[in-house]
């Protein structure tokens, strides 16, 4: 913020603009409407989209005074990997129909910052061109379970190989919802080849091909979607990714508290709270109406996190006092990436963490850990 009203003192404004809705318009102006509606659609009518949003508003934070929060320590520790502040940048795939760097320039700028940038199996960019680029930060890893085994392993072998430690694996997109702008403007971005970077690197997915996907791309992409898309399994298959890992798994998609349950049972190490940002289940409750259930259920025997809505610094207060131990920022980054690459990432995430930053202790806190429902009222 400082260095935004001093900069300013010179007459320079910062690149892009710092409100999250005039982001998501001048990307809106930027992007084709094929890549914006790539990232602003949801599921359905949008209702959960916007019943995310709306989630947050209902809740208001009561500031307090003279609590002596000059001096403020966002950091947190979360399975294994130390954060500066309680932010993750979600899995956000196929990121070089938004800018041709795509996922590097994110692992980019979020490396510089020390957010874990968590890397979907939906990458425009290989596992191991990722790892590179995200150099000595911390690297997480989400999985979209593919339904051959060998296929599995050997992209979790891959992710272990290049420095990957914690493993999320997403269990609400078995199979795409129904999302009417994707449908009208008949695209999966996939099929111009930009989402498969990852299993089209992949030696095990390569054997089950007849001829090689540069040189017949349509069964690839075919072999691609039967890969990911249309398989439902049970809790007890969990225990194959187990097998298969030996870091730290957080399940991302879970909404009932007593699928939080069973998520504990299994054996992982942590949850996202998550809607996916209301583009599965048109109609689903709100992310962060089922927050405190959740946390309440589990949050003393695994890692509560949190996705869907997140926006503003205020937001990441709401989200912690509610019980999250983290959240992770989805949309907005992806404009940033839109708007300027590495640049447009690093603005848009430094922008937030200094929100937070200055409402956390503009509320009369000095940590995340001293956020809890009394900081909150419903209105
Ligand atoms: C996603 N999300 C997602 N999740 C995941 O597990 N793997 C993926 O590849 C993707 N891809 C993806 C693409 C785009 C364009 C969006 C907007 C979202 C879901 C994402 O991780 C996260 O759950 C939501 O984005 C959170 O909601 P907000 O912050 O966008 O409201």
């Amino acid at each position: 913020q400082n260095e935004i009203y001093l900069q300013g003192l010179a007459d320079n404004k910062p690149p892009f603009t710092t409100n999250p809705d005039e982001l998501e318009a001048s990307a809106r102006e930027r992007l084709g409407p094929g890549p914006f509606w790539y990232v602003a659609g949801s599921a359905g009518t949008g209702a959960t989209a916007r019943a995310n949003r709306e989630a947050f508003d209902r809740w208001r934070i009561v500031p307090r005074m003279l609590t002596d929060a000059t001096t403020r320590h966002l950091g947190t520790s979360l399975l294994g990997t130390e954060l500066p502040a309680p932010v993750l940048l979600a899995p956000i795939g196929v990121q070089s129909i938004l800018h041709p760097e795509g996922e590097l320039a994110t692992a980019r700028a979020a490396a510089e910052l020390g957010v874990p940038f968590i890397l979907s199996t939906a990458s425009s960019h290989t596992i191991e061109d990722v790892a590179e680029a995200a150099g000595d930060a911390a690297r997480w890893f989400q999985l979209y379970w593919p339904n051959d085994p060998d296929v599995c392993a050997s992209i979790l072998d891959r992710a272990r190989q290049a420095g990957f430690t914690v493993l999320v694996v997403t269990l609400d997109t078995w199979t795409l919802a129904w999302r009417p702008h994707d449908l009208d403007q008949s695209y999966l971005p996939f099929l111009r080849g930009v989402g498969t970077a990852i299993p089209f690197s992949d030696p095990a997915f390569r054997a089950g091909l007849a001829a090689p996907p540069e040189e017949d791309l349509p069964m690839a992409i075919l072999r691609w979607v039967q890969l990911f898309t249309g398989t439902d399994r049970g809790w007890d298959q969990l225990a194959f990714l187990r097998e298969h890992w030996d870091g730290p798994i957080v399940l991302k998609g879970i909404q009932h508290p007593d699928d939080a349950r069973k998520a504990v049972d299994a054996g992982v190490s942590g949850i996202v709270v998550s809607n996916h940002g209301g583009r599965q289940v048109d109609g689903a409750v709100a992310s962060l109406d089922v927050l405190p259930e959740i946390a309440e259920a589990v949050g003393e025997q695994v890692e509560v996190l949190f996705d869907s809505g997140v926006r503003s610094g205020a937001d990441v207060v709401k989200a912690l006092a509610l019980g999250a131990k983290a959240v992770l920022l989805g949309r907005p980054f992806a404009y940033g990436l839109a708007h300027g690459g590495e640049v447009g990432v690093r603005h848009v995430l430094r922008g937030l963490l200094a929100d937070f930053d200055l409402t956390l202790g503009l509320s009369g806190h000095r940590s995340p850990a001293e956020l809890n429902r009394e900081v909150l009222r419903r209105r």
